[in-house]
């Protein structure tokens, strides 16, 4: 099969679907790889080292659309790649169509077959391609947030270890899955107080086991809202999968955190978690409500384009594989998980919380 490459059109978005080593694997498979000029360079892979494994080269964003039979890509398409889309194409990458209307309607108007990374399930209920960039979302949520909460950058001068008389900050995230994991880790790490949300018992239970010294909290709107009165730096992590982010934070918990202190919402690309949750770009990341310091980028991996290529990668590359090796109608028959990340076919939803979040009928897979 022709597979196709782009370069990433997300502002100041580095990461490559796919890696040379990955390349390698899937033409040594009998398939063909046609990557965009420079796809690579964020992430430290030059056109040479594809070239040196077996791809070919294309010059323009358009020709790696036409020629390709299956396109992955890392972020779901820029409106500058909508003019591509055709019934007979494939495409496997992150989508969030919940919060992405206008991208929806255009795969679904010209009956793209997508794939979606962030709902392919394993059969423990696992999301394995979105634990990776979760996982690095969450890191970074701490190290973003505790550069905010700098004076100099708007913040209330708090260092999160805090110093001799001075007490360590406090760190409230919300969600006690992969993102808020590594969160609560991190924060831990440097020294924060951290005191995490779930509706899960048993995720909150897991993570007092392994992390003792943090609070873990059933998530109510009461013991939301006290936890944000006392929060220096909020994280948002809270994930329905498909759907939109439930919007629990009210504008009145932003406010109770007091001026200076930081929000970053990395479940920004489901919609949000609060009220006040907007989404920002890298080049212009954060905006202010009530004093609160909002921290709202989608593409929050894209910091570090060489860790989060390596890491998305590896877990893709099967999957890639048995679309590739198959073809998308046999891959759906054959593998539950395939089936899973389904969400755009002839023109149908087959993804209920996405068609239920964007108010589109739903078609089962059938
Ligand atoms: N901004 C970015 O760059 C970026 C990068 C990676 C992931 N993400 C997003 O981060 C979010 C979290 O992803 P994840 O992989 O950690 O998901 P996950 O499924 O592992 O965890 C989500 C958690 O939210 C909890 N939850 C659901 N409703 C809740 C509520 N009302 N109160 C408290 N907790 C609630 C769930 O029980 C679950 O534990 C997703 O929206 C994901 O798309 C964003």
């Amino acid at each position: 099969m022709q597979i196709g490459v782009p370069r990433e059109r997300k502002t100041l978005e580095k990461r490559v679907a796919i890696t040379p080593e990955g390349a390698q694997h899937l033409i040594k498979r009998g398939h063909s790889l046609l990557i965009e000029a420079g796809a690579g360079e964020g992430s430290g892979f030059s056109d040479d080292d594809y070239r040196a494994v077996g791809c070919r080269i294309a010059r323009t964003l358009g020709d790696v659309w036409s020629n390709a039979e299956l396109l992955v890509k890392v972020k779901e398409p820029d409106p500058s790649e909508f003019e591509f889309f055709r019934p007979d194409i494939v495409l496997f990458d992150f989508l969030h169509l919940a919060s992405l209307p206008e991208v929806a309607h255009a795969l679904l108007a010209k009956k793209v077959t997508a794939f979606a990374y962030e709902t392919l399930r394993t059969s423990e209920g696992r999301l394995p391609l979105l634990e990776p960039m979760s996982e690095v979302a969450g890191k970074l949520s701490v190290l973003n947030g505790s550069y905010l909460l700098l004076s100099q950058n708007g913040g209330r001068g708090v260092l999160l270890g805090g110093a001799g008389a001075a007490p360590p900050a406090r760190v409230m995230v919300v969600g006690a899955g992969i993102a808020g994991h590594a969160a609560c880790a991190t924060a831990h790490g440097m020294g924060a107080r951290v005191s995490v949300f779930d509706i899960s018992e048993k995720k909150l239970a897991a993570l007092h086991k392994e992390l003792p010294g943090i609070s873990t909290e059933v998530s109510t709107p009461a013991s939301l809202a006290k936890g944000c009165s006392q929060a220096d730096l909020l994280v948002g992590a809270v994930l329905i999968p498909g759907a939109a982010t439930p919007r629990i934070i009210t504008r009145d918990m932003i406010r109770s955190i007091g001026s200076g202190g930081v929000f970053v919402d990395i479940s920004i690309d489901q919609g949000g978690c609060a009220e006040t949750s907007k989404p920002t770009t890298l080049d212009k990341p954060t905006y202010e409500v009530d004093g609160v310091i909002h921290y709202g980028v989608c593409n929050m991996p894209a910091q570090t384009p060489r860790t989060s290529t390596i890491a998305l990668a590896a877990q893709t590359l099967p999957f890639i594989e048995q679309l590739a090796d198959l073809g998308a109608a046999k891959a759906i028959h054959s593998s539950a998980e395939i089936k899973s990340a389904l969400t755009c076919f002839n023109g149908k939803l087959t993804n209920k919380p996405t068609a239920e979040a964007l108010g589109v009928p739903y078609s089962a897979p059938a």
